[in-house]
């Protein structure tokens, strides 16, 4: 990939993320990033949609360590994506289409629905390390850098089954089979 200001972003997450206040820094970084959208999307190459992408769509990873993980995702359009936790702070930053977020809250060993946003080109959310949220890209491929704050790909995190609200381990090939295609809901 031959985008140095994605490699320019990751050397700003790092250098900021033991700091004092690594949300504020990585937001104020990820707004900057993502501050002139088009710009942005016309320096990351489109993935070629292949064996590494799956019904959701395609997740480019950048950096990880035990301190920060950063990916691209490109969210593919009109797939409902399950709701899962992260356990560790994230930021977002939208640089084409519309990253659906659907927001809920455990309660009872179960989810209830907490109401969601639309984040467009150029805006940016933060989420704690308790949120559960669920990612669609209603209309169009939604493109974004999500930032996270501890290595994801070894967190023992849960997945939600979309239609019970049942907790499991995530897993790849459970997320795959927990996505639905179709509009928002
Ligand atoms: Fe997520």
């Amino acid at each position: 990939m031959s985008t140095n200001v994605l490699d320019e972003f990751v050397a700003t997450c790092r250098a900021v993320v033991m700091g004092e206040q690594p949300i504020v820094e990585i937001t104020r970084a990820m707004e900057q990033l993502v501050a002139e959208p088009s710009v942005l999307a016309a320096q990351i190459p489109e993935p070629v949609m292949g064996l590494s992408s799956s019904v959701a769509g395609s997740d480019e990873i950048l950096f990880e360590d035990e301190s920060l993980t950063v990916f691209v995702v490109h969210s593919a359009p009109d797939v409902q994506q399950p709701p899962h936790d992260h356990l560790i702070s994230a930021v977002i930053g939208v640089y084409e289409g519309i990253e659906e977020q659907r927001y809920f809250r455990r309660e009872g060993g179960s989810l209830v629905r907490s109401g969601g946003a639309d984040i467009g080109p150029g805006e940016v959310l933060a989420l704690g390390p308790r949120a559960v949220h669920a990612i669609s890209a209603n209309g169009g491929w939604c493109r974004a850098v999500h930032v996270y704050l501890g290595a994801l790909s070894s967190i023992d995190r849960s997945l939600f089954d979309p239609e019970t609200f049942d907790e499991k381990p995530m897993t790849s090939e459970r997320y795959e089979k927990f996505c639905r295609r179709g509009g928002s809901s």
